[in-house]
Parts: C-alpha cells; structure tokens; sequence
C-alpha cells in the first residue's frame, strides 16, 4: 500500500526566534496524535548535506533548494517535514510554496533586539563586531512573509500556546484531524 502525500511546515525567521524550539514542539505534538514527522533543522541540515555553502544569496538559495527536495521526498512519502531555517527571502519561500503542496508557512515573529538580547549563540555579538558577513538582521536582510499562513510571537506567548495555535490552524484545514 502507497502512503498518501502530506503537506510541509516550514517555519521562517530570525536566528534566535525559536524556530527549532517550535519546530520540536510541534514534532512532540503531531507524533503524539500518530503522525510521521521529520525536523529538518538548518544548523543540522548545514552541517549534514551543507557542504560547501556558506551565507551568500546564493548559498542560501542553494541550501533552500536542497531542503526542499528533501521535503518532497518525505511529503510524498507520508512524512510531514517540518522545516525550521532562517529563509530569510520571500523568493526562496515563494519557491518552496511553488515546490510543496500544501505548504504552511509559519512566521516565527520575535523583535530582532529580542533575538539579539538572547543571543543563544553568541553571533549577534559576533556579527556586530563586523567578525561575520552577511548576518540576517544585521548585515543582511530578513524579508518577513507578507501572507503566511500562521504566525507566532515568541516574545509573547509560551512554546505550549504557540503549538496549540498552529495545531488548531491545521485542524482547520483538516490536516489534522
Ligand atoms: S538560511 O538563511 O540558509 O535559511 P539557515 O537556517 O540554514 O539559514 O542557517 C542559519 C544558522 O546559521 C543560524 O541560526 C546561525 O546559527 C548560523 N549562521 C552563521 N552565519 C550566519 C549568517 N551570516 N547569517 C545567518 N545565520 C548564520
């Protein structure tokens, strides 16, 4: 028997917003109600099958292009990919919308001073001091989605209301159900 295809998450924003933590909560939250789902993480993914790219409009669209062709391969396998990378250009969001049908795009909104204030990583500090290139929201542009599907406010709402949020959005688009 052939799994029937599913649809992608894809959550977009700045590094630092909470993207990967909503992505795993999210995860925790559809296994539980008995979906298969992959994390495709862009720190992870990066270090995987990143190989060669760094941050350039290139590289990034590149490391896009990749992703997506995984997440084809999971979507159409029964698996939802929910994807978590910066994306910072709606081109390359437009191109994975274009690629992956259904396509949910969750903006991950958080206040860049507030990614910043918790620079988990230590690259804003970094990145101010001019130490890397091409840093989304600092020296390169982050372009937020202008019709996402869902959007959550990390600076406002708990990790357990985010989820619920996009789990009742997908509920009613019968994705989940
Ligand atoms: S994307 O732009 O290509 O979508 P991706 O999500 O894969 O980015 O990777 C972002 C992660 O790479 C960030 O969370 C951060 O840890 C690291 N990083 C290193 N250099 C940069 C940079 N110049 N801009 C943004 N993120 C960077």
């Amino acid at each position: 028997m052939s799994e029937h295809s599913t649809y992608t998450l894809w959550l977009t924003g700045y590094s630092g917003a909470g993207k990967t933590t909503l992505a795993n909560a999210t995860a925790i939250a559809l296994r539980s109600l008995g979906y298969k789902v992959e994390c495709l993480d862009g720190d992870e993914l990066r270090a995987a099958i990143g190989k060669g790219l760094g941050f350039s409009r290139e590289d990034r669209m590149e490391n896009i292009r990749r992703i997506i062709y995984i997440s084809r391969l999971l979507a159409r396998n029964g698996v939802i990919p929910i994807v978590s990378v910066i994306s910072p250009y709606r081109e390359m969001r437009e191109l994975a919308r274009r690629e992956l049908t259904p396509f949910v795009e969750v903006f991950v909104d958080c206040p860049l001073e507030e990614c910043e204030r918790r620079d988990v990583k230590g690259l804003y500090a970094r990145a101010r001091q001019g130490e890397i290139p091409m840093f989304t929201g600092i020296s390169d542009v982050y372009e937020p989605p202008q019709f996402p599907e869902v959007t959550l406010h990390t600076q406002r709402d708990s990790v357990e209301d985010s989820v619920q949020s996009l789990l009742e959005y997908l509920k009613e688009r019968n994705l989940v159900v």
